[in-house]
């Protein structure tokens, strides 16, 4: 059997950390990538570390014309579709690029997969679809939310879409806070700009590219005040996706009955944002100038993962802990500085 598999954003920080693990277990994955928050050199890091470059298509997955293309060209198995806008400031300023990326190219991709008897998808979901939690750890009983932003609601759009359409065979991976690098350090997260998320800010300050990093609210009713989230390594986080597909595979590949499954992916193990601060500091001797700073709006108080749905039908278990998801990123921030 072909194990082609298509990519969408495979380009991306979570896309390439997963096309080496595909490597490595023998698929072949085909990236279409737009290069919208991503660049072609991360082809030459994947070649480093495996020893091959993948198939790469420089398109938008919204071009039906093009992307039916591949599904010509490749015997495409399943797909693993990560493409989409993530910045969730950015969503609440433009809520239709979001709903029109997201959302349509979702629906162009299932439409193409469909014309092309394809019927096996892996989707990135994000535990942002659950909003504030009122029990915790959060397993996948949990209720959906009212998502706080036009991003998070099309995570949510996306999922009811899957789950709607019968004709698919459906994981769809709720991720928690992915952070870290692989450790070559041949690949890593590249944010756009002054990044948004809490790592890349940590990493950048550190190296002096920011001049301090701002706690957001120190008044959460948390131990220390500051929020608490589950954050996962991205290799630990790569490795599901592999799973993701072998899970897909064992339900019957190719088989027309529809089925939808929904995992929980973090580490099981919340930590606030001054734990992480310290951690990053005792980890990599680097000081960290940091202030606290007023809530972030959209922001949740707590929340982390009950993984045991993905340990158990998956065999998913994290490997990495805190200390080597931050140490992993510094050194991915001091290559990229050292170029
Ligand atoms: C957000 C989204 C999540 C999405 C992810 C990827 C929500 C609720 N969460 O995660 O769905 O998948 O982005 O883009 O929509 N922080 C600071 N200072 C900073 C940056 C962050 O204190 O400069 C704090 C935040 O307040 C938060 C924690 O660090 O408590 C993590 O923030 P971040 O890395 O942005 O991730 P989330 O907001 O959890």
């Amino acid at each position: 059997m072909s194990k082609e598999v298509l990519v969408t954003g495979g380009l991306g920080f979570i896309g390439s950390h997963t096309v080496v693990e595909m490597f490595s277990n023998g698929y072949i994955p085909i990236i279409v990538d737009n290069l919208s928050n991503s660049s072609e050199e991360v082809l030459y890091g994947i070649k480093k570390i495996t020893g091959k470059v993948p198939t790469f298509y420089n398109l938008d997955v919204n071009n039906k014309t093009a992307l039916s293309n591949v599904f010509f060209q490749h015997k495409i198995q399943a797909v693993i579709h990560f493409a989409a806008y993530k910045a969730v400031g950015e969503s609440v300023q433009k809520p239709l690029m979001y709903y029109r990326n997201n959302v349509g190219g979702l629906i162009t991709l299932l439409e193409v997969m469909q014309e092309n008897n394809c019927h096996n998808i892996v989707f990135s979901s994000s535990c942002t679809v659950y909003g504030q939690p009122t029990n915790l750890p959060v397993d996948e009983s949990s209720p959906v939310a009212i998502p706080a932003s036009p991003y998070g609601n099309t995570k949510k759009i996306c999922e009811e879409i899957l789950y709607d359409n019968h004709a698919f065979n459906v994981v769809s991976l709720r991720y928690f806070n992915p952070i870290g690098a692989h450790p070559s350090s041949m690949i890593g997260e590249l944010p756009l700009g002054i990044p948004n998320n809490l790592v890349p800010y940590i990493t950048q300050t550190a190296i002096g590219l920011r001049e301090k990093l701002t706690v957001y609210g120190s008044d959460y009713n948390t131990p220390d005040g500051t929020c608490i989230r589950d954050y996962l390594h991205v290799c630990d986080l790569a490795d599901a996706h592999i799973l993701a597909l072998e899970r897909i595979n064992s339900i019957g590949f190719g088989e027309k009955e529809g089925h939808f499954e929904v995992y929980n992916l973090g580490t099981g193990n919340g930590f606030s944002v001054k734990e992480v601060i310290d951690t990053f500091i005792s980890s990599t001797g680097v000081n960290l100038n940091f202030t606290y700073g007023p809530r972030r709006e959209g922001d949740v108080e707590k929340v982390w993962a009950n993984p045991s749905k993905a340990n158990k039908i998956l065999g998913w278990k994290t490997k990495r802990n805190l200390t080597e998801m931050l140490v992993s990123a510094w050194e991915w921030q001091k290559k990229m500085n050292s170029k």
